[in-house]
């Protein structure tokens, strides 16, 4: 997979791409890809924002810059680049990331991320040159940088050769393999410590009856109701 992040901060991505799962990722040929908005912009001293229209406060990110940057990065008018691969605005408002839209991304050959900052997008930007919009939840932050991250984080991580231990993303909270419910507990050595214990059952070593205690707790996670004692 080609992932590319048009943002003005480029640098917050190098803790990112050390991260192991992603060098796991780069080493099997993925590969994520910063542009700066700023490298293009056909506006004087690197200005890629300005003020809205109708007043009020903040910025908005230019729809003449990320048109310059879209061009820039793949050569032709970025109202057909849509067609071909998925563009991406992160925005508060946009379809809340899940495991099921981290699926159907990490099966894409290629993404696009648009990072806003300041007030946002100029609505053309979205509305022209974007398949969707992408919202990390029901809040905002700063810019899109960590929402493109977080993104970035959980689509890598499904990909071939990510993890160490492929079964890890298999059997996950909200996975396929758990009916979409959080996953249940785990536990590690000690097996008792200050007086609480690990569950019997896991201590069995029955492994039909643990998969069905997983499968229980998997489920009553789902409901909310209280865990183990
Ligand atoms: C300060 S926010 C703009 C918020 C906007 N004025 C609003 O009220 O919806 C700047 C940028 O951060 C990103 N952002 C902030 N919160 C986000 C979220 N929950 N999900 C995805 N992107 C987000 C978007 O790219 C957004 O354009």
């Amino acid at each position: 997979m080609q992932i590319d992040v048009f943002t003005l901060f480029p640098p917050w991505f190098d803790w990112f791409r050390g991260q192991r799962h992603v060098v796991n990722a780069f080493a099997h040929g993925h590969r994520l890809d910063c542009v700066d908005y700023r490298a293009s912009t056909p506006l004087k001293a690197g200005q890629v924002d300005d003020t809205p229209f109708g007043g009020g406060a903040g910025m908005v990110l230019r729809v003449d810059v990320v048109e310059a940057a879209l061009r820039a990065r793949y050569d032709e008018d970025p109202v057909g680049l849509r067609q071909r691969r998925r563009v991406i605005a992160l925005s508060p408002e946009g379809r809340v990331l899940d495991d099921e839209l981290v699926e159907e991304l990490a099966a894409e050959p290629a993404l696009t991320l648009l990072c806003g900052r300041y007030e946002g997008f100029d609505e053309r930007i979205t509305e022209n040159f974007c398949t969707e919009k992408l919202s990390i939840g029901r809040y905002v932050v700063a810019g899109g940088e960590l929402p493109a991250m977080v993104v970035c984080d959980a689509v890598l991580r499904r990909l071939p050769g990510a993890l160490g231990h492929e079964a890890s993303a298999v059997e996950e909270s909200f996975s396929r393999a758990l009916d979409g419910e959080p996953e249940y507990p785990h536990y590690t050595r000690p097996a008792v410590w200050r007086g609480w214990r690990v569950p019997d059952v896991l201590l069995s070593g029955h492994h039909e009856r643990i998969r069905q205690w997983r499968a229980a707790e998997s489920r009553r996670r789902g409901t909310g109701a209280p865990g183990p004692a």
